[in-house]
């Protein structure tokens, strides 16, 4: 033990009445005296939950977590927080990303504990752990649930979402059966973890494993693979150090590995959403990182061949080697940077060596070349927007055609297969109040079907324009995240269906070509609309969210606290 005195000791070294209150009722566990010697106490931060199937290995995970900080000498507590099931919540997880954030904070504060492994998985529930965890910045190392094993159906691989987009499209131009669609449900899911493509919740493990702040290959095991097991094991035994170390989360990470995180998305061909995760992760920490800093990935090249920029699945993504590789291949253009090993970021590529290459492609010799998000600029988003262009269609990058907007969600739903609608595969749809105020939590609706009459037509892509995100499982030629977001009155709030709007991705434009008189006089007969909630949560969202390109973190949440909790309950 190191000659400071734990920050648990505050709880449990007390040989007063509030000592005894906080040591009694942990008694009633069955934990003897010597767990309260003083050792390291590790908060088991969990979010395990049967409505957040992805996360449904994490009880597992967290039994092994404990057997590795008990051999460590350190005494393990587990705790729930609230669990953001991505395919179950409604109106979206999002919206409550910022409140697991809160609970997680708040719990890792509250009690007495000395350092904190994160316990998730599914999309939302990463970057809130981190953005909790971030602002009290004690040691904090975390473990992913790992990739559900491939999904199997009629004898080939079909991958979580992007196999749901595609099959979706298929019956809506006739071309697959309702029951075909139907059966494909069971053999896509079918063990415990998350999306087993590129999706958000790999893409957020993969960017965590190159930010250093698991042990090396925690992103791509699969969750049911004896190997995740053994780590999460390691990594209890790893906290327990890191709380003797005193490597608290800020002496980890710095700029350089949110740097190292960009790099990393382009060359996985990772999602969208880790834009707005990596801001407000940033936010948490006082690391100026901005929408400009992802500009770095843009030459980067697409080395990892997964859905939906690829073929492949994490498991395959695994077994040919997974982040370790990744970080190989990337070579002088990761950043020196820390980690939870408290080594620089080249330990976790030791050694590493790839076992199918057709997988994970040479640096050199890479799958696509420049295709890290690009972000775009223009007076349709002042402050930004964001097109993937690894998962779009080469031919729409650079793109100029008529708008047909969509005022709201149930505008589009109402009306996309409306065989009338003036729409052709030029045409860009532009879907308003999708934002973080808008929806309220910026959805992962920018990916809007394709027209009815199109599909059948063969149409498979169109430019679509938004201010929400998209599923990190999605693909398309998708303009993401324009911001200011409409409802907070930003110009796409302006856009008319016949207006001209042009795209260039590649010089990062994203223009609405109406003369900004005309714009000045819509902008003045411009109604501001209700808000969907009027109390609760949903509406102290909405009064503090940020916008998309600062993360879309609450206001007041930004930053950190990290003093000593003195005063007593009782
Ligand atoms: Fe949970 Fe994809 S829905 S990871
Ligand atoms: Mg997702």
């Amino acid at each position: 033990m190191t000659e400071k005195k734990r920050r648990s000791q505050n709880w449990y070294g007390k040989l007063d009445k509030d000592g005894f209150i906080h040591r009694s009722w942990m008694k009633n566990q069955g934990f003897p005296d010597h767990a309260f010697d003083g050792r390291p106490i590790i908060g088991i931060c969990n979010t395990w939950s049967e409505l957040t199937p992805c996360n449904s290995g994490l009880r597992v995970l967290a039994e092994a977590v404990k057997r590795g900080v008990w051999e460590a000498g350190g005494f393990p507590v587990e705790f729930p927080v609230m669990s953001l099931g991505e395919t179950q919540m409604k109106p979206t997880a999002m919206l409550f990303r910022n409140l697991l954030a809160m609970d997680v904070e708040e719990s890792i504060r509250a009690y007495g504990i000395d350092g904190v492994v994160l316990l998730g998985g599914c999309d939302k529930t990463t970057p809130g752990q981190l953005m909790g965890a971030a602002s009290v910045d004690l040691p904090t190392i975390v473990v992913s649930s790992g990739p559900m094993l491939n999904g199997k159906w009629q004898g080939r691989d079909i991958g979580s979402g992007t196999d749901v987009w595609r099959f979706s499209e298929d019956v809506r131009a006739g071309d697959m059966t309702l029951s075909d669609f139907m059966a494909a449900e069971s053999g896509m899911s079918r063990s415990a973890g998350v999306c087993m493509t590129m999706g958000t919740a790999s893409t957020m493990a993969s960017l965590v494993e190159a930010m250093g702040m698991c042990l090396p290959t925690n992103a791509a095991l699969p969750a049911v693979d004896a190997r995740r097991t053994a780590l999460a094991h390691l990594t209890g035994k790893r906290i327990v150090e890191m709380v003797d170390e005193d490597l608290t989360m800020s002496k980890v990470v710095t700029k350089a590995n949110f740097e190292n995180a960009i790099l990393a998305n382009a060359a996985v061909g990772g999602s969208t959403n880790a834009v707005v995760h990596l801001l407000a992760m940033a936010g948490r920490m006082e690391i100026d990182l901005s929408l400009e800093d992802f500009e770095i990935g843009g030459e980067i090249p697409l080395l990892v061949n997964c859905m939906p920029s690829g073929k492949y699945l994490m498991e395959d993504f695994c077994y040919a080697g997974g982040m370790p590789v990744v970080l190989k291949e990337l070579g002088a253009h990761i950043r020196p940077a820390n980690t939870v090993l408290g080594k620089d970021i080249s330990a976790f590529s030791e050694g590493a060596e790839c076992f199918n290459r057709d997988v994970i492609y040479a640096y050199d010799t890479p799958l696509k070349p420049a295709a890290g998000l690009r972000v775009l600029r223009g007076n349709l988003a002042p402050d930004g927007a964001i097109i993937k262009p690894s998962a779009a269609s080469d031919h729409l990058l650079a793109h100029e055609g008529v708008a047909h907007v969509f005022e709201t969600i149930e505008d589009m739903k109402a009306t996309i297969d409306d065989p009338d609608l003036p729409v052709d595969a030029n045409t860009m749809l532009v879907l308003k109040g999708a934002g973080p105020k808008g929806y309220p939590g910026m959805p992962e609706v920018g990916n809007m079907p394709i027209p009815g009459k199109l599909v059948k037509e063969g149409v498979r892509d169109m430019v679509r324009i938004s201010d929400g995100r998209m599923s990190g499982t999605a693909f398309g030629t998708v303009v993401l995240h324009v911001s200011p977001e409409s409802t907070a009155g930003g110009n796409l709030a302006l856009v008319q269906t016949g207006d001209r709007i042009r795209l260039d991705a590649k010089a990062g434009a994203l223009e609405l070509l109406v003369d900004d008189a005309i714009l000045a006089e819509r902008r003045a007969a411009r109604v501001e609309p209700a808000p969907h909630y009027t109390r609760g949560y949903a509406k102290l969202y909405i009064d503090h969210v940020l916008q998309a390109h600062q993360g879309a973190d609450l206001d007041f949440l930004v930053g950190r606290d990290t003093r000593l909790v003195t005063r007593e309950s009782h």
